[in-house]
């Protein structure tokens, strides 16, 4: 089956609103060094964009996680694929998610980070799919809410492909 790829938000909106949550984020961890995780593959390419306009000292760690995927589990779990290189205990962390969909990824997260006892923990996603939500979690930076659509750019994928777009988009399936 052919696709077709539909622009959703433009390069420049992304730009844009990336702008304004890392002026939001330059003022609340003001005074403060941020160390920031980045979830991988997705989040690549928005970690970047807003480090790149952020103020204050900035450190990186990655993780990579993915769901168990037997489509029935309700429990929540993840498998931790790359775990993070160094301590959080004691630190501001952010984690900088691509998009938040059913919850499952980032509220088992939370709770296994929590555990280390960070000085924050706070949540950045690029994009917030509301409707699709099972499992409740705070976002404190969210850079547009959307409908339910699969999007693909900017770093999401469809099928490991079409990260590398500079926009997000909706992918169309056609016969
Ligand atoms: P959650 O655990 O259900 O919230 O799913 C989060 C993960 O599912 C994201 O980090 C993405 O990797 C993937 N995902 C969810 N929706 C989409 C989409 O529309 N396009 C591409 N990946 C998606
Ligand atoms: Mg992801």
């Amino acid at each position: 089956m052919a696709e077709k790829i539909e622009v959703m938000i433009s390069e420049e909106k992304l730009m844009k609103r990336i702008d304004e949550l890392a002026k939001e984020i330059n003022e609340d961890y003001a005074g403060k060094e941020l160390l920031i995780i980045c979830i991988l593959k997705g989040s690549v390419f928005f970690s970047c964009e807003l480090a790149k306009r952020l103020t204050v000292p900035v450190t990186f760690d990655f993780m990579q996680v993915s769901s168990y995927g037997d489509g029935t589990s309700t429990t929540g779990s993840i498998k931790i694929i790359k775990d993070l290189d160094g301590p959080i205990t004691g630190k501001e962390v952010l984690i900088v998610e691509d998009i938040l969909d059913s919850g499952r990824t980032l509220c088992r997260l939370l709770s296994i980070l929590s555990v280390s006892n960070p000085a924050s923990l706070r949540v950045c996603t690029l994009l917030d799919k509301p409707s699709r939500r099972e499992f409740p979690v705070d976002v404190d930076y969210n850079g547009f809410e959307i409908e339910d659509e699969f999007v693909v750019g900017f770093g999401l994928d469809y099928a490991q492909k079409y990260r590398n777009l500079p926009y997000i988009g909706i992918v169309r399936f056609e016969n």
